[in-house]
């Protein structure tokens, strides 16, 4: 599989560019900085990196990982560059207050969100998968993804298989990303909590 991981310099971006590298996958690491997207994608063995619009021409999909306050707005400007290509989606907006970390106020998640700014088909997942855990190999547990669009759907459970030791589940259609967006928060309480990196196994499948 050919993929394009925008903000592949961050910790979530590079971990998982690392692990879907060492699966065999074509990888290509994306950045607002050309040089920056090479010394990252040599350090986690991907084929190449490049800015962000290069990145996204010629894969099979392209997983928009960059910081999650930046994700619509980058969305936006590389529409004209994604095209059609599939989209997968990985942010959770949070918010961090005395009391714990919440969920956005917004209703809809950031995947609807963004497929509103692309004509390219969004799928949702991997919000579970810490970077700090993908960074020492595969995840522990496993990963839910959701979509709208089948072909998007299948690439994304696909991907993620790679990278976590249970299984890609299909989580049903796009508007699932808002529980699975809104999981985040929950995790990040739990890691808090319990001074861990929290992933998610599901029973009785
Ligand atoms: N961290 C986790 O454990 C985790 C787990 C699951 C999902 N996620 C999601 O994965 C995404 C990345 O998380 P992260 O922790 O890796 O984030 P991060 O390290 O803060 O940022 C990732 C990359 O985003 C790019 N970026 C930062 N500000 C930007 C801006 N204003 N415009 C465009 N690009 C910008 C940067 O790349 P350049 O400067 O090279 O362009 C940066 O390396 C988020 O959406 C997060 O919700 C994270």
């Amino acid at each position: 599989m050919r993929v394009a991981v925008i903000g592949g310099t961050g910790d979530f971006g590079l971990a998982l560019a690392r692990r879907l590298a060492e699966a065999g996958d074509h990888v290509i690491v994306g950045s607002r900085d050309a040089e920056r997207a090479r010394a990252k994608a040599a350090e986690a063995g991907a084929a190449d990196g490049r800015t962000n619009a290069d990145a996204v021409g010629g894969v099979d999909i392209v997983v928009l990982a960059v910081n999650a306050e930046a994700a619509l707005p980058t969305a936006a400007e590389l529409s004209g560059a994604i095209g059609e290509t599939p989209v997968l989606s990985v942010a959770s907006e949070l918010r961090f207050t005395k009391s714990g970390v919440h969920p956005t106020r917004d209703v809809r998640s950031i995947a609807e969100r963004t497929q509103e700014l692309l004509r390219a088909p969004v799928a949702a997942g991997l919000h579970s998968l810490a970077a700090a855990s993908l960074a020492g190999g595969k995840a522990e547990g496993d990963a839910l993804v959701c979509a709208d669009d089948a072909h998007v759907k299948d690439l994304a459970l696909e991907l993620a298989a790679k990278v976590v030791t249970g299984r890609a589940l299909d989580a049903g259609p796009l508007s699932s990303a808002r529980a699975l967006e809104g999981m985040t928060a929950v995790i990040v309480n739990l890691n808090r909590r319990y001074k861990g990196h929290a992933g998610i196994r599901v029973t009785g499948l």
